[in-house]
Formats: structure tokens, C-alpha cells, sequence
């Protein structure tokens, strides 16, 4: 019966609500549609949803299979499917991973926070130099990103403390549901702005002669990042999922909502890019600096709009930010929940210390003592993201399909697949194949292409 005791997310609404909340994040926003607005428009949508049909997808059930089955944190969910084999080594890199992660995220999380402050109290407004130096002087001020990086994560424990119901799933389904009206919003005002329509064009017009091999490479990169693969997050949150979960439906219905959200932030930022003539870049420079000044140009005829647009923009990204940061530091929450026998109080408070610190010294590392900070040319904030992204995130993705794919065996995963039978498991045999197969070989020409190596 003790099994029964843990927690878990109480209804199917919850599931793909805290789930989508750790997929959708700043991911969907700053590089995907420019992305697809660099690889070919609609040539680049398909080729991206294609990966995350038929390889995000059956990595997010693995995911969710060995979580579901161990009903414990991924580490020792690892453990549980490995059966004491060296294999276990892969749940606590996940962990390692979504820790690391936490700390960094939490610095751009912060950036979003302070921007929705700016836009409230009127400082996004000026020429379009403005907006430049505002970043990068606040970006690399000493106090300033790691007193919102300490308050988002504060936020974020202030969350994760009242538990799976009654933190993580409940602010799920307030939080997600305002991102979405934010969004559609913000789309409907860039979308009705004189010029729009070129904006539309140029994220949709496919052009075939895009399509080469690096752009099926940066579809999947991106696909896995987006769905928040390898990262521990999807296995800590699956082993709050019930029997009844229908592991499938509710990955594709994620893997649904995230492109989806993509493609919106796409309809958000081109139209009204393109309608001023701004050329939209990717990355941190798109959301801080690029964008507050398309909004301001773009509503310059009615400035309270552009004020409003801006302001809603920014707390749309925090949102996403923050339910991403939720299932982040949910990974190390539950791990030192579980494995030092901690209370949920105590362990969380412990990963939100430790990861304000990683996140003060990442935050540090791009401003005032960024040359004690940086290594090999690198500053301690990209090598976070280098690493994690670059290396544990690849290595963990591949490792977890051969794992489940060759060596657990298949009436374990057969039997998750299908809730023990009660369904169909019509696709059980495809799903086997791809991670067998098609999952291992793309993430490894990923990883051997980001080097270089092919
Ligand atoms: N999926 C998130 C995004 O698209 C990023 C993320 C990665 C969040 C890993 C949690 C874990 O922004």
C-alpha cells in the first residue's frame, strides 16, 4: 500500500498541463521561430514536427515509462529499472543535468522578471539604441539579475513546497491557461498591424531549397530541448502519473501543445518584426532587445498599446520561464527528498539555495568579474549551457533509448506501454523500433555533427 501514499497529479488536465508547462518555455520563443524563419518557413515546421512525432515522442514515453515505473525520483527510478546495473549512472546524469539547468535557467527567468518591472514602471521606451545598452548594462550589473534570479526562485519553492497537488499542478492550471490567452492576444495585435502579412509569408512560404542536413540536424536539437528530453524533468514528473495515465495520448498531446505554442510565438514576433522593417535575430538579443523595440515602433500610433503589448509580452515569458523552472527544480527536489530522506520543505529550500548560488555566479560571469569567471573563452554561463545542453543532454537521450530499447525487458515496457493491458498498445511495435533504432542513431550524428565530426 505504501505505493499508493505517493504523490501524484490528480487528473489527466493535470498531467498534460504541468507536463506542456515544463515543455513550453523560453525555447518556444527565442529560437524556435527564428529558426523557421531562417531554415526554409513551413519546410522547417513540417521537418520539426516530423521530429517530434517520431523521435521527441517516443523519447518522452521512455521517459515517462521508467518514471511511471519507479514512482520515484529519476535517479533511483533509473536504479529501479536497472536492477543495480551500471545503467543507474543515467538517472543521476539526468538529475546532475536538470540541476545544473536550474541554476542558469533561473538567470534568464530573473531577465524576464525584471523586464516585466521595466515595462511596468515605463522604462522599455526610447530609440532603438536604448534597448541595447539598457541589456547589456543590466545584464551585466552585479546586484541587479541575481536579486531576480534569488526572487524567481523563490517564487518557484514558494510553488514546489505545497507539494505536486497542491503547488505544481495547481499553479499549472492557473498558470497555462493565462500563457495561452497571453499569447493569443499578443497574436492577434502583431497579426492586425499594417504589413503583417509578410511577417505571416515569411514564416510559412516554403522554400524546399532550404532543406539540407543541418537544418534536419537544428529541427531535432531543437525538438529535444523544446519537449525538455534528457533533462530529468519528464521522468520526475511521470513518476507522479496514476496507472490510469494513458502514457501515448498524453505525450503526443504535449508534443501537440508545444509546436503549437511555437508556432504562435512565431505569428507573435514576425508579423509585427516584419511590419516595421526590423529583421528579427534569435536568442536573449531577440526577447530584450529586438522585440521591446518592434512593440514600441510597431504601436508607436497608439503608445498605450505598445505599453501594454510589451508589458503582456514579458509576463507571458516569464510564465513560461517559470513552469519550466517548476519541473526543473522539481528534479533535484524530489532526488534529495528521497534519497537523503529529507521533508519536501527542507529539500527544496536546500535546491533553491544551491541553485541561487549557481545562478549568482553564472549571473556574475557575464558582467562585473566576467574575466575571473571565464574559461577557455567561455564564460561560465555558456559553459552551463554548453555543457548541459551540448553534452549531458545528448548523452542522457541516447543512453536512455539503448537502455530501454536493448536491455530492459520489453514485457516491463510493454506492460507500462499499455497500462497493463487495458490498452490497445496499437503502436507498441513502432515505438520499440524507433527507440531501438531511429532515436539512437539521430541523437548520436546530433552529437558527433555539434563537433564537428560529420
Ligand atoms: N523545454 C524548455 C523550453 O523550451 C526548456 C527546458 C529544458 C525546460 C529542460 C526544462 C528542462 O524552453
Amino acid at each position: 500500500m505504501a505505493k499508493l501514499e505517493r504523490a501524484n497529479f490528480s487528473s489527466k488536465l493535470g498531467v498534460i498541463l504541468a507536463t506542456a508547462g515544463s515543455a513550453v518555455g523560453l525555447g518556444n520563443i527565442w529560437r524556435f521561430p527564428y529558426m523557421t524563419g531562417e531554415n526554409g518557413g513551413a519546410v522547417f515546421i513540417i521537418i520539426y514536427v516530423a521530429c517530434v512525432l517520431l523521435l521527441g515522442i517516443p523519447c518522452m514515453i521512455s521517459e515517462f515509462i521508467i518514471g511511471r515505473h519507479g514512482q520515484a525520483n529519476t535517479a533511483r527510478s533509473y536504479s529501479k529499472m536497472a536492477g543495480g546495473s551500471p545503467w543507474k549512472l543515467i538517472g543521476y546524469m539526468g538529475v546532475l543535468t536538470g540541476f545544473l539547468i536550474t541554476g542558469y535557467y533561473a538567470v534568464v527567468a530573473g531577465w524576464c522578471l525584471q523586464y516585466v518591472w521595466a515595462s511596468l514602471i515605463g522604462h522599455m521606451q526610447g530609440a532603438p539604441e536604448y534597448f541595447k545598452t539598457y541589456f547589456s548594462a543590466f545584464s551585466s550589473d552585479a546586484v541587479k539579475p541575481i536579486f531576480w534570479t534569488i526572487i524567481i526562485l523563490l517564487i518557484t519553492y514558494l510553488i514546489i513546497e505545497h507539494g505536486v497537488r497542491d503547488g505544481i499542478e495547481r499553479a499549472s492550471k492557473l498558470l497555462m491557461p493565462m500563457l495561452f490567452l497571453l499569447l493569443l492576444i499578443i497574436v492577434g495585435a502583431s497579426c492586425l498591424l499594417p504589413g503583417a502579412d509578410k511577417g505571416i509569408e515569411f514564416l510559412f512560404k516554403p522554400d524546399f531549397t532550404a532543406f539540407n542536413s543541418d537544418v534536419f540536424l537544428a529541427a531535432l536539437g531543437q525538438s529535444f530541448y523544446s519537449l525538455s528530453i534528457a533533462m530529468g524533468c519528464i521522468c520526475t514528473y511521470a513518476s507522479y502519473f496514476s496507472r490510469q495515465t494513458n502514457l501515448t495520448k498524453s505525450a503526443i498531446q504535449i508534443g501537440v501543445i508545444d509546436s503549437l505554442v511555437a508556432i504562435l510565438a512565431g505569428l507573435m514576433i514576425f508579423p509585427a518584426a516584419f511590419s516595421v522593417g526590423v529583421n528579427p535575430d534569435s536568442g536573449p538579443s531577440l526577447i530584450f532587445i529586438t522585440l521591446p523595440n518592434v512593440f514600441q515602433q510597431a504601436f508607436a500610433a497608439i503608445p498605450v498599446v505598445g505599453y501594454v503589448i510589451a508589458l503582456l509580452f514579458f509576463l507571458l515569458l516569464s510564465l513560461a520561464a517559470l513552469t519550466s523552472l517548476m519541473s526543473l527544480h522539481e528534479v533535484s527536489t524530489a532526488f534529495f527528498q528521497e534519497e537523503f530522506v529529507l521533508t519536501r520543505k527542507k529539500a527544496a529550500l536546500i535546491v533553491t539555495i544551491l541553485t541561487c548560488i549557481i545562478g549568482a555566479f553564472c549571473s556574475l560571469s557575464l558582467g562585473a568579474v566576467g574575466h575571473v569567471l571565464e574559461f577557455s573563452g567561455r564564460s561560465l554561463f555558456d559553459w552551463f549551457d554548453f555543457i548541459t545542453g551540448q553534452i549531458f543532454l545528448p548523452i542522457v537521450g541516447f543512453l536512455t533509448c539503448i537502455f530501454l530499447g536493448w536491455f530492459v525487458p520489453h514485457k516491463i515496457v510493454r506492460d507500462e506501454f499499455t497500462n497493463w493491458g487495458t490498452l490497445r498498445g496499437r503502436y507498441f511495435h513502432l515505438y520499440i523500433l524507433l527507440v531501438k533504432y531511429v532515436c539512437p542513431i539521430c541523437i548520436l550524428f546530433i552529437f558527433l555533427h555539434q563537433f564537428g565530426l560529420i
